[in-house]
């Protein structure tokens, strides 16, 4: 029976968020370090609070497009090429945080009884996010090895993704554990995932949290999708690093997700 207070069961059986419970808990305690979100004890630097604080003195407050400033846009498409291979601007949506950028991604991918592949221990949003779609989440695990250093199975994964998978979600480098996907592995994913027409959804918002040897010559940052996938593949979407996450200070948000420009770019006329 249907009641004026009803709200849909896959939200109502997402379990509670237990960086919130212990945020909640500690959040004002002087005597707790606040390790709980993924963001700098550092106040935003004055240059972005100031500019900020200038777009709303002067008026900025208007509708504008949808996919983000155009300006904005081609900053992001000149900062990414510079640390990958070129991304064009139509491919770069700007959102306003990194969990809005993956939401609006999945719900460009997936339909209710959809089944998605997860890469797991993962920040938990990320598989919440298709389970509010109503999608079923697979999980596949890394384990840690004899020296206690988590490791992918790569076969176990890639036996995991068949052509029922809509969706391959992968965060790396990985919130919690620090693992991070090499580019031989990435490489290997994308082709399997085109053979089985399965999407490669790519949360690499810590991306710049890379102290690891450059890779491939890819220095200051870990190895990326945006590398390996070709630029006529229809099959990526990529978070950009974030506000907190990404760029190592706190908000404010804004976020960007790079994909294809049939699924991502034509989507601007839209309201
Ligand atoms: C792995 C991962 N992806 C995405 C995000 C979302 O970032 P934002 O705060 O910009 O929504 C976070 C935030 O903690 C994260 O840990």
């Amino acid at each position: 029976m249907v009641t004026p207070f009803d709200t849909r069961p896959a939200v109502d059986s997402l379990p509670g968020s237990k960086i919130r419970e212990v945020a909640n808990a500690g959040m004002g305690r002087g005597d707790v370090l606040a390790f709980w979100f993924g963001e700098s004890d550092e106040v935003t630097p004055p240059a972005v609070r100031e500019a900020a604080q200038a777009s709303l003195q002067a008026g900025e407050t208007f509708y504008s497009h949808n996919l983000g400033l155009p300006e904005l846009r081609e900053a992001l498409a000149a900062y990414t090429a510079a640390l990958h291979q070129p991304v064009g601007v139509d491919r770069i949506a700007v959102t306003s945080s990194g969990v809005s950028a993956l939401m609006l991604a999945q719900q460009l991918l997936l339909s209710p009884g959809d089944e998605v592949v997860a890469i797991v221990p993962v920040w938990p949003n990320l598989t919440a996010q298709p389970q509010i779609l109503g999608a079923s989440v697979r999980r596949v695990s890394l384990r840690p090895d004899a020296l206690g250093r988590w490791v992918l199975d790569l076969g176990e994964l890639l036996a995991a993704i068949t052509p029922r998978t809509r969706a391959l979600l992968v965060n790396s480098p990985n919130n919690p554990t620090g693992w991070s996907m090499t580019r031989a592995e990435q490489s290997a994913v994308l082709a399997h995932c085109r053979r089985t027409g399965t999407w490669v959804l790519a949360d690499e918002v810590y991306e710049r949290m890379w102290f690891g040897p450059g890779e491939d010559g890819c220095a200051g940052c870990a190895p990326s999708f945006l590398d390996v996938a070709q630029e006529d593949a229809r099959w990526w979407f990529v978070c950009l690093p974030s506000g907190s996450p990404g760029a190592g200070f706190a908000g404010p948000g804004q976020a960007a997700v790079a994909g294809p420009r049939p699924g991502l770019g034509a989507r601007g006329g839209l309201r």
